[in-house]
Parts: structure tokens; C-alpha cells; sequence
């Protein structure tokens, strides 16, 4: 069975990945907090990925990695350190467990990462500045990292809209708010956490074996359609 790390995978987006892929990955993940899943594919470490050392990890075939953060505040209200936080828990936060564990993703067969960006990258939108940042520099490193370790490791990013986790309770906050949210976009609904994560299981897939370097928008039509 191939190893899948998930980084994350104790709510939203990450819990609904490891769910889906317990029965077909030997799944270890990684997060601040427990879980409530328990599995003979499934082993957990208690880590703060930006504090903590990473444990060594023998193989690592697959790995998705989930924390990010969503800071909407004006510009006037944006300060340095809110920008050096999303930049280091969206970017570093990544770089540090794929380089960690890169000689593992190297030799396997059809290596994998997953990262996460939000349709806010490519679509201005007002109060995003820090975290769309912070974002496009998850982009940037997918490109390039899937430029760098091809053939070898695909890599790919997943751009969701609003989805409804815990990250998002702040604006999804009343049932007004989130039905305002929901016109807003083309397919008028929040996306569901595991609408996101079929998305990530597909790119790890190996049907999708053909996909690398792509920031695949998971975001109900907001990002390209205007109705
Ligand atoms: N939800 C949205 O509306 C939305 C929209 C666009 C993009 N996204 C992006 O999609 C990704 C997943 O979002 P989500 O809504 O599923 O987030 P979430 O509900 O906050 O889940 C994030 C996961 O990451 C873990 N985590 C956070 N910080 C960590 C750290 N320092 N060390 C270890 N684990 C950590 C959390 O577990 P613990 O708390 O147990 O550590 C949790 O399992 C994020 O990158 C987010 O920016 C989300």
C-alpha cells in the first residue's frame, strides 16, 4: 500500500481527504491536535509543523498538506506580522515538510504532492491582500517544484472558494452570511469539505497520472464565470 502523509488531517478539507483514503493509502498524518479516527491504516503524530521537529519517516509516497489561514482584513488594518504569518504557515509551513521528506517522494513510483491555494489568488478581492499573497506563493512553489522534480513527483494545486471548516466559521457566521455567500457564486452553494478533498484524492489518483504543475480552481464558477 502506498504511504500518504497528510498534514492537516484532523478537520475540514485534510479530515475529509484521510476519510476517503484510508482504504487505499497507509495513511500517517500530522496535526496539532488528535484525532477521532482510529485505523489499522492509520498512524498520527501530535506536531505543530511550524515549531515542532518533523519524525523520520521511512516512505512517503504521497503528500497533501492543509493548514493555511484566512485573513480578510483592509490594508489599513494589515500589519507586517499578519503578512509574515500567512506567508509562513501557507508557504514555509510547506516548503519545510516537502523538503523534509523529498527523498522519500523522489523514489516513489508516481510521487505526489497536494497543496492548497483559494480562488482569492487570481481573482482580486477586496480585504485579501496578505492571505492572496501568501497564496500565490503556494502557486508559485507548486509550478515550480513541479518543474524541478518532474518526471519523478507531481505536483499539483488546489484553489477552493469558501468552504465550510472550521478555517471559514468567522464568515460563514450566520445563516444571512452564508446565503449572501452562496449567490455570489455561479452554482449559488458553500462548497462542502468533501467536494475540495475529491479534488485532492482525484490528483492522487493515479488517474490523474497525466496531471502536474496545474492550479486547479475547486470554487463552484467564482474564479471564471460571471452570471
Ligand atoms: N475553508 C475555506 O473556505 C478555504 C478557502 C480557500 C482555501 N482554503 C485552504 O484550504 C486548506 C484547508 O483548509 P480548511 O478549511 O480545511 O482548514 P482547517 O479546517 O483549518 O484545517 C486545517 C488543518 O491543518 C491543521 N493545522 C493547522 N495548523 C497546523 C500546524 N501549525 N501544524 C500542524 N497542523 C496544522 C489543522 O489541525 P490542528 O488544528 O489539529 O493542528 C487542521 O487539521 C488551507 O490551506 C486553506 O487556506 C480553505
Amino acid at each position: 500500500m502506498k504511504k500518504l502523509l497528510i498534514v492537516g488531517g484532523s478537520k475540514g478539507i485534510g479530515k475529509s481527504i484521510l476519510e476517503n483514503a484510508l482504504n487505499e493509502f497507509d495513511c500517517i498524518n500530522m496535526s496539532r491536535t488528535t484525532l477521532q479516527i482510529v485505523h489499522d491504516n492509520l498512524t498520527h503524530y501530535t506536531i505543530d509543523v511550524l515549531n515542532d521537529d518533523l519524525p523520520e519517516l521511512d516512505d512517503v509516497d504521497a503528500l497533501v498538506f492543509c493548514p493555511g489561514s484566512i485573513t480578510l482584513k483592509p490594508i489599513t488594518m494589515l500589519k507586517e506580522k499578519d503578512f509574515i504569518a500567512d506567508f509562513n504557515i501557507n508557504v514555509l509551513g510547506a516548503v519545510k515538510v516537502i523538503k523534509k521528506y523529498l527523498s522519500q517522494l523522489k523514489k516513489a513510483d508516481d510521487g505526489n504532492i497536494v497543496l492548497f491555494s483559494t480562488v482569492a489568488v487570481n481573482q482580486g478581492m477586496p480585504f485579501h491582500s496578505s492571505i492572496a499573497v501568501a497564496k500565490a506563493g503556494v502557486e508559485a512553489l507548486s509550478k515550480s517544484l513541479a518543474a524541478e522534480l518532474a518526471p519523478n513527483v507531481r505536483v499539483n494545486c488546489v484553489a477552493p472558494s469558501i468552504t465550510d471548516t472550521s478555517l471559514a466559521s468567522g464568515i460563514l457566521r450566520s445563516d444571512k452570511q452564508r446565503e449572501a455567500l452562496s449567490q455570489r457564486h455561479p452554482l449559488k452553494k458553500i462548497l462542502t469539505p468533501e467536494e475540495v478533498a475529491q479534488m485532492a484524492l482525484f490528483l492522487l489518483s493515479q488517474k490523474a497520472s497525466g496531471i502536474t504543475g496545474q492550479i486547479i480552481g475547486v470554487d463552484a464558477g467564482l474564479g471564471s464565470l460571471k452570471i
